[in-house]
C-alpha cells in the first residue's frame, strides 16, 4: 500500500497522524507513481501553493457534483480564477466579516442558552453556529438551515481522494442549485447575493449564470462544513485538555495546526522545469498536498503532536496559502474564537458524556457525533 492507500484505509482515516509521522521520516516529497507526488514536508507544501506554476486539474467531470465544483473559484486557474477571485473579495471583504461580530456573539449566546445539560455538540452547536452565519450572510432564510446539514456533507464527499461516482453528491448538487437559482432571482436586500449580483452588473457582466450558481454553493457549503468541524475538533481537544489559555485566537491556531479540517488539496505542475522540495516534477504531474502533515512537520513545528497554544510562529498551512488561500479565513477565526471564549465562559467545565464518532472522511476532518456534558459556574 502506498501512503495515500493507507491514509485512505479505515485506520488512517480515523488516525491519520502516525502515517504523517512516518512519512516525514522518508522525505518532505514521496513520489507514489512515475508522476504523482505526495507533498507532506511544511515547506514543500508552501512551496507549492505559492508557486503559480502549479495550478488545478480542471478535466471535464460526468459528474454533476464535480463538475459543480470545477466551475467556481475554488477550482479555476488563471485568468477565471484572477477574475473571480476579485468579484468575490469585492464584497467579502474584512470590512463585512468584522461587521459581523456582534450577530455572531448574539447566535452564539443564543445557541448556548438552549443547550441541555447534556448534548450533542455537533448537532446543537458546531452545526447550528457557521450555518447561521453564513445563511445570515447569503440571506438565505432560518428555516431554510437544517436541510444543509446533509446535502453539504453529501457533495463534499465527492472531494474525497476515491473516484467512485457518488449519486448522493450528484442530488445535493442538483438541489442546491435548484435552490440557488431561486435565491438569485429574489435576493435579500444587503445580502452577500445581492453584492455579488451588483457587482457583476457593474462590471460587464463578467461572471457567467453558471459560475455565480457554482460560487454561491461553494460559499455555503465551504462556509459551514470545515467551520463546523474546526468548532469539533477544538471541542474534542477542550475535553482531554480543558484549558483555552489567556488568548482563544492562539488556541484556534493550534486546533487548525493540530487536527486541521482540511487535510489534503491537490495541485498539478502545469509548466516543465518546476520543482519542490527540490525534487524535479514533469508537466503534468500530479501532486497530493498533505496539508494536516504539513501542520505535523518536526522540522517546523518542534514537538508537532503536542498540542501547545503558546507555541511560538504558529502559522498553520490549513486554509492554504497563495492564490488559492482560503477567502473565508477571517470569517471562520472569529466565529471560532468567539465561540470557544464564550462556551467555555458559561460552561468551565465540560466532559465527555459518551464516546465520540468520527466523519469517515481523509480530506474534510471532523467528528460526526460529540456528547458532552456541561456544567455552569453557578
Ligand atoms: C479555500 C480551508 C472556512 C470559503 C480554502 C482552501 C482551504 C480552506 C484549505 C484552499 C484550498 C486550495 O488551495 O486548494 C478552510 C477551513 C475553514 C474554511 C479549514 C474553516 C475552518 C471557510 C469559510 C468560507 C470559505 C467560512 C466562506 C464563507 C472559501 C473559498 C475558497 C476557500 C471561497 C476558495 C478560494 C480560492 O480558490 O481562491 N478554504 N476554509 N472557507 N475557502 Fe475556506
Amino acid at each position: 500500500m502506498n501512503l495515500i492507500e493507507s491514509l485512505l484505509s479505515p485506520a488512517g482515516r480515523a488516525d491519520p497522524f502516525p502515517l504523517y509521522a512516518e512519512a516525514h521520516r522518508l522525505g518532505p516529497v514521496l513520489p507514489i507513481a512515475d508522476t504523482v507526488f505526495v507533498i507532506v514536508g511544511y515547506a514543500a507544501v508552501n512551496e507549492v501553493l505559492r508557486n503559480p506554476g502549479f495550478g488545478i486539474r480542471t478535466d471535464p467531470s460526468s459528474q454533476p457534483a464535480l463538475e459543480l465544483m470545477q466551475r467556481s473559484i475554488l477550482r479555476a486557474n488563471p485568468p477565471d480564477h484572477g477574475r473571480m477571485r476579485s468579484l468575490i473579495s469585492q464584497v467579502f471583504t474584512p470590512r463585512r466579516v468584522a461587521a459581523l461580530q456582534p450577530a455572531i456573539e448574539s447566535a452564539v449566546d443564543d445557541l448556548l442558552d438552549g443547550l441541555p445539560a447534556e448534548v450533542d455538540f455537533m448537532d446543537r452547536f458546531a452545526f447550528q453556529l457557521p450555518v447561521t452565519v453564513i445563511c445570515e450572510l447569503l440571506g438565505v432564510p432560518t428555516s431554510e438551515r437544517d436541510r444543509f446539514r446533509p446535502l453539504a456533507s453529501d457533495l463534499t464527499a465527492a472531494l474525497e481522494l476515491t473516484d467512485s461516482s457518488d449519486e448522493a453528491a450528484d442530488a445535493a448538487a442538483r438541489e442546491l442549485g435548484e435552490y440557488f437559482v431561486r435565491l438569485i432571482r429574489d435576493p435579500a436586500p444587503d445580502s452577500l447575493v445581492s453584492a455579488l449580483l451588483a457587482a457583476r452588473d457593474a462590471g460587464d457582466g463578467r461572471l457567467s449564470d453558471e459560475e455565480l450558481l457554482a460560487n454561491l454553493i461553494l460559499l455555503l457549503v465551504a462556509g459551514f462544513e470545515t467551520t463546523t468541524d474546526l468548532l469539533g475538533n477544538g471541542l474534542a481537544i477542550l475535553l482531554d485538555q480543558p484549558e483555552l489559555g489567556s488568548d482563544p485566537a492562539a488556541f484556534v491556531e493550534e486546533v487548525l495546526r493540530y487536527d486541521s479540517p482540511v487535510q489534503v488539496t491537490t495541485r498539478i505542475a502545469r509548466a516543465d522545469g518546476l520543482s519542490a522540495g527540490g525534487i524535479p516534477m514533469p508537466a503534468g504531474s500530479d501532486l497530493i498536498l498533505l496539508l494536516g502533515a504539513a501542520n505535523r512537520d518536526p522540522v517546523r513545528f518542534p514537538q508537532p503532536d503536542r498540542f501547545d497554544p503558546a507555541r511560538a510562529d504558529n502559522k498553520p498551512l490549513s486554509f492554504g496559502a497563495g492564490a488559492h488561500i482560503c477567502l473565508g479565513n477571517s470569517l471562520a477565526r472569529l466565529e471560532a474564537k468567539v465561540a470557544f471564549a464564550r462556551l467555555l465562559d458559561r460552561f468551565p467545565t465540560i466532559s465527555a458524556a459518551g464516546p465520540a464518532t468520527r466523519r469517515d472522511r481523509l480530506v474534510l476532518r471532523g467528528y460526526q457525533t460529540l456528547p458532552v456534558r456541561l456544567s455552569s459556574a453557578e
